[in-house]
């Protein structure tokens, strides 16, 4: 990886290693003639020079100076973002180049000089794409892509780019591609042949050309029309799972956290599950449940998110709005945090912007456990610190590796869950098995005490639960606590 930017480019670098590695694969050509590179296919374009000759990606990150939101993070972490979301589609990226600017052009957002500088090295390197982090209006991509003769996807292009690879259930699939559809069709300048293939990976690195623009626009009506429908459907669907769930009131404990923070290595770690978890953005698209019981015995669903990331392009979030219902149907929500991360405060804040999008606020009655991850990364001084702050802090520090911590965020969830739990007495005849059976079935026996003539159970259970014993027990339970009001 060479890079023209200043500072630390060693960043760049190692995450650009991660790429190769994860993008190994053989070449191949599809039925249509396109060669395909790591499962991606990559075809014919506009451009002038042969494909053959073109590789990798160059990728510019635009800072823009006059914005107060950057204060927080620096324009080299924000270059090392944009490399490691082009590693996430398998592009190895070549250059990279950072360009500062105070004010927007409207024809192709940064000024006409660097404009020509990039244009030389374009010329020089013949990247395949060029990468341009931030969000560029349709009329500016077309003439960036004039003036440097090639391919460029701004930021929300290469997100979707991104999401559309890692979708993997229909309703994740579906949604990238209203956001996707939604998207391009402001643009249209490219045909889409994933119209036909249905896959993941929609096509901004690939088509054949614009000769069917107008063809193109009214496929895309189409397809958006057919997509909705479809999506009503999933979530009808989803919506029939979520209640048949509610027939089975286990919490639902919901990771979430900014991307690659770590969520699916902890998420595998207590539930002995193997999701996707690398150093990859944006590994986790489709949200999972496991069910995890906790060490006091109660019972929860685990969910495991998409990771969130700064400047989420708003087609996006309301696109994945459905997908994160789950999070907002969670009993506990653990945000995941990668304290080991330069960006780690900015991280935070923009995963709290999205929980508020999101309707999830800071002052939510719900639980939030914020979770200080991969504190094995951390000096050993900071990391016992952490550790020995676990009992009495309001962050849980933990190594989802390691598994540093795991217990005490374990016990969190345990409080943060008791506090919604209704605990009881209840007396039974000690001839009456099926009762006994029926109490371990939908409560927790923390207590019994055999008499002569009598059995007395103490109960912990969720309110649903709670209600179903009052029912059934009716005189025979007597309440001793009540959970905290949720
Ligand atoms: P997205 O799917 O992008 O949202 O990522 P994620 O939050 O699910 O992160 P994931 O679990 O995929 O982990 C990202 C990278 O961080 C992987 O390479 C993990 O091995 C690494 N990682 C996760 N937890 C730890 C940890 O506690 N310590 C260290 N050293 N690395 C960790």
């Amino acid at each position: 990886l060479r890079s023209s930017s200043p500072g630390r480019a060693g960043t760049a670098r190692l995450q650009a290693r991660h790429l190769d590695g994860d993008a190994a694969g053989p070449d191949s050509v599809d039925g249509a003639g396109n060669r395909a590179r790591d499962g991606k296919r990559l075809s014919k374009t506009r451009f002038q020079v042969p494909e053959a000759k073109r590789t990798g990606a160059f990728v510019i990150h635009v800072e823009r100076k006059s914005r107060d939101r950057f204060e927080l993070r620096d324009a080299q972490a924000r270059l090392d973002e944009a490399v490691g979301l082009t590693a996430a589609i398998g592009l190895e990226v070549i250059s990279t180049n950072i360009v500062p600017l105070s004010r927007p052009v409207p024809g192709t957002l940064i000024g006409s000089g660097k404009v020509e500088e990039i244009a030389a090295e374009v010329r020089a390197l013949e990247p395949e794409v060029i990468i341009v982090n931030a969000q560029l209006s349709p009329v500016q991509q077309r003439n960036l892509e004039k003036a440097w003769n090639a391919k460029v996807l701004d930021r929300t292009a290469l997100i979707l780019e991104i999401f559309g690879e890692r979708a993997q259930t229909r309703e994740g699939r579906l949604q990238v591609e209203l956001a996707h559809l939604t998207y391009q069709r402001s643009r249209l300048v490219r045909s889409w042949t994933h119209l036909e293939r249905q896959r993941g990976g929609f096509g901004f690195l690939g088509g054949p050309g614009e000769t069917q623009i107008e063809t193109d626009r009214r496929l895309i009506g189409e397809r958006l029309a057919k997509i909705r429908k479809e999506i009503e459907e999933v979530k009808r669907t989803r919506g029939l799972h979520r209640s048949a769930r509610k027939k089975v009131p286990y919490p639902i404990v919901a990771l979430v956290g900014y991307t690659n923070a770590g969520k699916s290595t902890l998420f595998n770690k207590l539930t002995n599950a193997e999701v996707m978890a690398k150093d990859l953005l944006f590994a986790t698209l489709d949200p999972t449940m496991r069910g995890l019981r906790l060490p006091n015995g109660r019972r929860v669903i685990l969910s495991d998110t998409v990771g969130f990331i700064s400047d989420l392009p708003h087609e996006l979030v309301a696109a994945f709005r459905a997908t994160l219902e789950e999070v907002l149907e969670a009993d506990v929500i653990l945000h995941i945090r990668d304290a080991a991360h330069d960006e780690t405060e900015a991280q935070k804040r923009d995963v709290e912007e999205v929980l508020i999008e999101l309707g999830i606020e800071a002052n939510d009655d719900r639980p939030i456990i914020e979770v200080l991850n991969k504190i094995d990364l951390l000096d050993p001084e900071e990391r016992e610190g952490l550790l020995s702050h676990n009992g009495r802090k309001s962050a849980v520090a933990i190594s989802a590796i390691d598994g540093d911590g795991v217990s005490d965020l374990l016990s969190r969830i345990e409080r943060a869950l008791g506090k919604s739990e209704v605990r009881f007495r209840l007396t039974l005849d000690p001839s009456d098995g099926a009762g006994l059976a029926w109490a371990h079935a939908h409560g927790r026996v923390t207590e019994r005490k055999d008499r002569s003539n009598k059995l007395v159970l103490r109960v912990s259970a969720d309110p649903q639960d709670a209600e179903r014993f009052r029912h059934r027990y009716g005189k025979g339970l007597s309440v001793e606590q009540e959970g905290a009001a949720r």
